[in-house]
């Protein structure tokens, strides 16, 4: 997953491929509407103009829309890591007070905001089979043995996105590998159920992204939008062939062996597992809601009421957008809002409280 996403030069998020949006593969709520960065600034404007981080920035609309909103007073910087989006941020934002930086700062103040960045984090795959906990891996010499296991669902038609046989082409194959020793197999034999063939993924570096923000963020608040479960809910007996998933030209599929470099890899959050990271690291739990609760208690209708558009089509265009991001059918419920502080912040957004649901984590 690491390789197929971030390889230089050749992965998913640093080759040049679109990407996001209507022409890209996928498209996520700050392409989707302006209306997303505005709220995310209304809901943390009691925080004043509190220093911003934004990771993982993606075409730099988030941050467009977050600095109009208020009127471009917070310092901004945006840590992305991949040179190709970072390019496309530049360019989009020429005339913003935006800063870039190439590593975390060793102490963090302000607000951090991560918006469909979590589930980019190559994850490991781990299934418990006969007795033991496996985790999978890839190799590119197609194995001789019973240890191959195929993991490709149908294809969609040919003509339908890729030609007929090119699925055959790759030269990648999913072999299991035996989980000894480790943090991973500690995480497996907590959270993946022993179910012959239950198959789910852990994202050890996700945590530790969570933990590291959490342990230098000294005030300030750390905000992950993602679409994701509590653990109980993600690693339910049903759901068991688990969450990874490919999006091909606005197409869904499970095979990550096929496109590689051309196609996004992910995987829902597990936010029990994000929470806990930044517990452990010294932040507490602020607020863990819906997409559509946290939109809502921010405000987001009162400014889609407030704006005037400039025609019905662009008000009629704005209010799809809108029931998108909120709608228990589409993004609303599968999309969480984390957000977990230290020091003056969490009182300054205690107010977030009336929609927190951190029982269900
Ligand atoms: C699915 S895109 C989301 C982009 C944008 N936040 C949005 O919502 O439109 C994932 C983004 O995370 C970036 N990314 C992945 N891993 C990252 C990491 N460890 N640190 C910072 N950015 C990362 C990718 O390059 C990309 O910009």
């Amino acid at each position: 997953m690491r390789a197929a996403l971030f390889a230089p030069g050749l992965g998913y998020y640093t080759a040049g491929a679109t990407k996001l949006g209507i022409g890209g593969d996928f498209v996520t709520a700050p392409e989707m509407s302006p209306f997303f960065g505005a709220a995310l600034a209304d809901a943390f404007a009691a925080m004043g103009a509190a220093n911003v981080l934004e990771l993982g920035a993606g075409s730099g609309k988030l941050a467009r829309d977050f600095l109009a909103a208020c009127d471009g007073k917070p310092p901004y910087s945006i840590l992305e890591v991949s040179a190709d989006l970072r390019d496309r941020q530049q360019t989009l934002l020429a005339n913003r007070k935006v800063t870039w930086l190439d590593a975390l700062p060793d102490e963090i103040e302000g607000l951090v905001i991560a918006n469909e960045v979590l589930d980019a984090i190559p994850c490991e795959i781990v299934r418990f089979h006969d007795d033991h906990y496996e985790q999978a891996r890839v190799t590119v010499a197609p194995p001789s043995g019973s240890a191959v296991r195929s993991v490709r669902p149908p294809l969609p038609r040919a003509g339908e996105g890729w030609g007929e046989g090119d699925e055959n082409q790759t030269p990648l194959t999913q072999i299991w590998q035996p989980l000894l020793t480790g943090h991973l197999l500690a995480a497996a034999k907590l959270r993946i159920p022993p179910i012959e063939g239950y198959t789910s993924e852990i994202n050890l570096e996700a945590e530790a992204l969570v933990a590291t923000l959490a342990a230098r963020l000294t005030n300030g608040a750390l905000c992950f939008v993602d679409y994701g479960f509590p653990r109980r809910e993600y690693y339910l007996p049903d759901r068991a062939t688990g969450t990874l998933a490919c999006h091909y030209q606005q197409r869904v599929h499970f095979d990550p062996l096929i496109l590689a470099g051309l196609q996004d890899v992910t995987a829902h959050v597990d936010f029990t597992a994000m929470a806990e990271a930044a517990v452990d690291a010294g932040a507490s739990v602020i607020s863990y809601s819906t997409q559509a609760q946290f939109l809502l208690h921010a405000g987001l209708l009162k400014r889609l009421e407030s704006y005037e558009f400039a025609s019905d089509a662009q008000r009629a265009t704005a209010l799809g957008a809108v029931q998108k991001m909120l709608s228990p059918a589409e993004m609303g419920e599968l999309f969480k809002v984390l957000i977990v502080g230290k020091g003056a912040a969490i009182e300054q957004l205690a107010a977030m409280s009336t929609v927190d649901q951190c029982y269900k984590l």
